[in-house]
């Protein structure tokens, strides 16, 4: 199978937001089919418009079929969602991938993120790490570092010319 990760746009908004729902409801265990339904439901496709008129929404597709999304904004990973019958093949790592380079293209160094209790498991596997309390959502805010400060090479590059210097 063949997945291009691209930009979605505002046709897209109906296809992100049947992604978002079946998989949501076709998570097992963590959640009761009330509370799924509950979460499914707290979202329009409308709701997604906004973000992405930002350019803030990537949509992995094969040929024509929609399998899954993501979106950050900032240093910030907004949500990731994988239609339930493309998940654990790579889908949720590619768009996370594609997630943090578009965080570091931005001038970030780390990657933050709210972790529904399910999904605490996959983001590890990607490097993330818990930091803090659950939020008032009972989400659990996580972090990953991406790269070395920006300017530590400038920083160290100075200090060898003030060395020199002295
Ligand atoms: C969580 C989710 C995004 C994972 O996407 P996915 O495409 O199935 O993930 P991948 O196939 O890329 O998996 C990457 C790795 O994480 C592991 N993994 C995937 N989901 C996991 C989970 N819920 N718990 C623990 N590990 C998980 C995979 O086994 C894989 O490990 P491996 O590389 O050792 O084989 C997807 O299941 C989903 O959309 N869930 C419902 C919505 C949701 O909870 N979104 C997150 C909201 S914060």
């Amino acid at each position: 199978m063949s997945v291009t990760i691209r930009k979605a746009s505002s046709d897209d908004l109906g296809i992100i937001h049947d992604i978002r729902r079946d998989a949501i409801l076709g998570i097992s265990d963590d959640f009761g089919v009330i509370e799924r339904q509950a979460w499914a439901d707290r979202r329009s496709p409308e709701f997604f418009a906004e973000r992405v008129a930002a350019g803030d929404v990537v949509l992995a597709v094969s040929g024509s079929s929609g399998l899954g999304w993501g979106s950050s904004s900032g240093d910030y990973i907004s949500g990731v969602y994988i239609r339930s019958s493309s998940g654990h093949t790579g889908v949720g790592r590619a768009i996370m991938s594609r997630l943090e380079s578009d965080i570091v293209k931005r001038g970030h160094e780390c990657a933050t993120l709210d972790s529904s209790p399910n999904a605490v498991g996959f983001y590890v596997k990607l490097g993330y790490t818990p930091v803090g309390p659950l939020n008032d959502d009972g989400a659990v805010p996580m972090r990953k570092a991406l790269r070395a400060p920006h300017n530590t090479a400038l920083q160290t590059d100075e200090r060898r010319a003030s060395a020199v210097a002295d």
